[in-house]
C-alpha cells in the first residue's frame, strides 16, 4: 500500500476518491496475499501477548491516515495471523473462503442491512429463502425442510433443541423452568463423540448438564442405537422425559457418521425430535455419490450444516434446516409495537426464529458462491478433497511406521506414528507413542509449513489431517507426509 492518504475528514465518511483508491489497493493486496500465502508460516509465530504489547493502550484522539492503518495491518496484524487460507492448513476442520465469497462479504458490509424484518431487508429475507432452498436441493434433502441462517452450528443446534423443547408442550416459554415442581427432568441424547456445542446449547437452554445423556459409540465411533434405546427406556422408568436425540453426521474427532436410519425408529417410538448435526459433513452431500451420508434425514426433524466449513463460504454462515419452523417461531417470536408491519402476515421475519433481532445479510455470499462454482464445481472440489484424504490414508496404511486410527469416510484422516518401540507393557508402549506423536505434531507445526491438530481416540493420542481448503492440491498433501516422516526420523534419532 503505497498511496499517500489524508487524515479522516472532520464530518462524514472517507472521501469517495480515497475510498476508491484504497478499495482497489486492498483488492490487489488480497490477490497478492493469496498468491504468496505459501511463503508465510501457517501457524502464527508469536508468543501470547506479543501483539497486545505493540498496540497503544489508549484510542487515537484524532483520525489517522488510511495508509498508516494499512501499514500496521502488514506490520502487526498479519504476523499475528494463523493462516486458515494456507493450502497446508490441515488442522481442526480445514476450511476456506473463496473469491466470490469474499465479494459477497464485501458487498454485504457495504449494504449493512439488518434483516430482522422483511422490510428492513427484503433482499436478504428473500435471497436467504431461495439460496437455502437451492442448497437443500443440492444436498438431496426433501422439500419438507425450510432453512434459516445463523452464525454458527453451535447456535443452529441450540435453536433446534429449543424448538424441540417447545414441542414438549410444558409451557416453558411462558413459565420458565426454575422453581417449577411440576417439571420432570427433560433429556437430550448425544453420542460420546458429539460436539461440545450441543452440551453448551443444553446448558444455555437451562436444561443443565444433567439434562444430557451421552451414549457410547461402536468401534468406528458411531452412536450405538441399542445403547440409545436402552438409555431412553431406563430414563423413562425413572420418570424423565426424553425429548430430543442429536445424531452427528461427521463427528469432530473422526468424521464418523451416526446411523441416522437406525436412530429414526427410536425417535418415532418415543415421539422424540431428531436433530442431525452435519455441521462439517453436510456439505459433502452435494456430491451425488456421497449423498448417502444423509440417509435417514428424510425422517429427521432438523439438520444443521455449515457452508463456512466445507462450502468455500467465508466465516460465518451456518444453516438450520427444520421441518417445524412453526415451533421455532413459537419459541422465539416476540414482536414489540415498533416492529409491527402491514405485511408481517405475508412474509418471513428472520428475527422471529431466534434470539437475535438484527441479522447480517449472510445469504448474499452463499448465493454468489453457489452461482460462481455451480453445483458441479462445488461437488468437484469436495470430491477432490476426499480423493486426497484417501491417498494420504493409503500412504499411512502402506507404511510400517504409521497406522490409521479410524475409517476415512470423507476428507479427514486420523492416524499416528507407531514405530517399533521396546516397552514393558502395551500401556507403556502406548504412552511412549503418545509422547512421540505429540512431538511430531509440534515439530511439523513449528516448521510453519503445515498445521495439524490432534484428538484422543480410545485414550490414544491421534493426529488429524483435514483437507478442506480450496487451494490444497496433491503437492501439499505430499509435502505434509514428507514433513511428518522427517520429524519421525529426527525424533527417533534423538531417542
Ligand atoms: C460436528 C460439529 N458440530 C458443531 C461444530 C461447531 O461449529 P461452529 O463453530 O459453527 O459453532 C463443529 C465445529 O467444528 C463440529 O465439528
Amino acid at each position: 500500500m503505497e498511496a499517500e492518504g489524508k487524515l479522516s475528514p472532520v464530518l462524514g465518511d472517507m472521501e469517495k476518491e480515497e475510498f476508491r483508491r484504497f478499495g482497489h489497493q486492498l483488492i490487489d493486496w488480497i490477490a497478492d496475499y493469496f498468491e504468496h500465502i505459501e511463503d508465510r508460516p501457517v501457524l502464527a509465530q508469536i508468543e501470547p501477548g506479543d501483539l497486545k504489547a505493540q498496540l497503544p493502550v489508549v484510542p487515537p484522539e484524532k483520525g489517522e491516515a488510511m495508509q498508516d492503518i494499512i501499514a500496521d495491518v502488514n506490520r502487526l496484524i498479519v504476523p499475528a495471523l494463523t493462516h486458515w487460507s494456507h493450502p497446508s492448513f490441515f488442522a481442526y476442520f480445514a476450511t476456506s473462503t473463496s473469491a466470490p465469497g469474499i465479494f459477497g462479504e464485501l458487498l454485504s458490509a457495504a449494504f449493512d442491512n439488518k434483516a430482522m424484518l422483511w422490510r428492513t431487508s427484503p433482499a436478504s429475507t428473500e435471497l436467504e429463502e431461495v439460496t437455502l432452498d437451492w442448497l437443500r436441493q443440492m444436498m438431496g434433502l426433501d422439500a419438507g425442510y425450510s432453512g434459516i441462517i445463523y452464525d454458527t452450528a453451535s447456535v443452529s443446534s441450540m435453536h433446534a433443541i429449543a424448538a424441540a423443547r417447545e414441542g414438549v408442550e410444558l409451557r416453558i416459554r411462558e413459565e420458565g423452568m426454575s422453581g417449577r415442581k411440576d417439571l420432570p427432568l427433560l433429556r437430550v441424547y448425544i453420542s460420546e463423540q458429539a460436539h461440545s456445542s450441543i452440551e453448551k446449547g443444553v446448558i444455555t437452554l437451562g436444561l443443565g448438564q444433567k439434562g444430557l445423556r451421552k451414549i457410547p459409540t461402536d468401534a468406528e465411533f458411531r452412536m450405538d442405537p441399542r445403547a440409545l434405546a436402552e438409555a431412553i427406556e431406563e430414563d423413562k422408568r425413572n420418570g424423565y422425559v426424553p425429548f430430543c436425540i442429536v445424531a452427528t453426521v461427521g463427528t469432530t474427532s473422526t468424521s464418523s457418521i451416526d446411523p441416522v436410519a437406525e436412530i429414526i425408529p427410536i425417535c418415532e417410538k418415543y415421539a422424540m425430535w431428531l436433530h442431525v448435526d452435519a455441521a462439517y459433513a453436510g456439505s459433502a452431500a452435494v456430491v451425488p455419490e456421497l449423498r448417502h451420508i444423509l440417509n435417514g434425514c428424510e425422517r429427521a426433524d432438523s439438520v444443521a450444516v455449515n457452508p463456512h466449513k466445507w462450502l468455500f463460504t467465508p466465516f460465518d454462515l451456518s444453516v438450520l434446516y427444520c421441518r417445524h419452523l412453526d415451533l421455532l417461531r413459537r419459541a422465539f417470536s416476540l414482536v414489540p409495537e415498533y416492529l409491527r408491519t402491514p405485511e408481517q402476515e405475508q412474509v418471513r421475519s428472520g428475527s422471529d426464529y431466534g434470539i437475535q433481532l438484527g441479522r447480517r445479510f449472510r445469504a448474499l455470499k452463499l448465493w454468489m458462491v453457489i452461482r460462481y462454482f455451480g453445483h458441479e464445481g462445488l461437488a468437484a472440489r469436495i470430491r477432490e478433497h476426499c480423493r486426497l484424504a484417501k491417498l494420504f490414508a493409503s500412504w499411512v496404511e502402506e507404511s510400517p511406521d504409521w497406522e490409521l486410527m479410524a475409517p476415512v469416510p470423507l476428507a479427514l484422516v486420523c492416524f499416528r506414528a507407531r514405530p517399533v518401540i521396546e516397552a514393558e507393557s502395551e500401556a507403556a508402549r502406548n504412552g511412549r507413542w503418545d509422547v512421540l506423536n505429540e512431538a511430531i505434531m509440534h515439530g511439523v507445526n513449528a516448521t510453519g509449513r503445515a498445521l495439524l491438530s490432534h484428538t484422543k481416540l480410545n485414550d490414544k493420542l491421534t493426529l488429524r489431517l483435514s483437507i478442506g481448503n480450496i487451494r490444497t492440491t496433491e503437492k501439499h498433501v505430499r509435502q505434509v507426509w514428507d514433513l511428518l516422516n522427517e520429524q519421525l526420523k529426527l525424533l527417533r534419532k534423538d531417542s
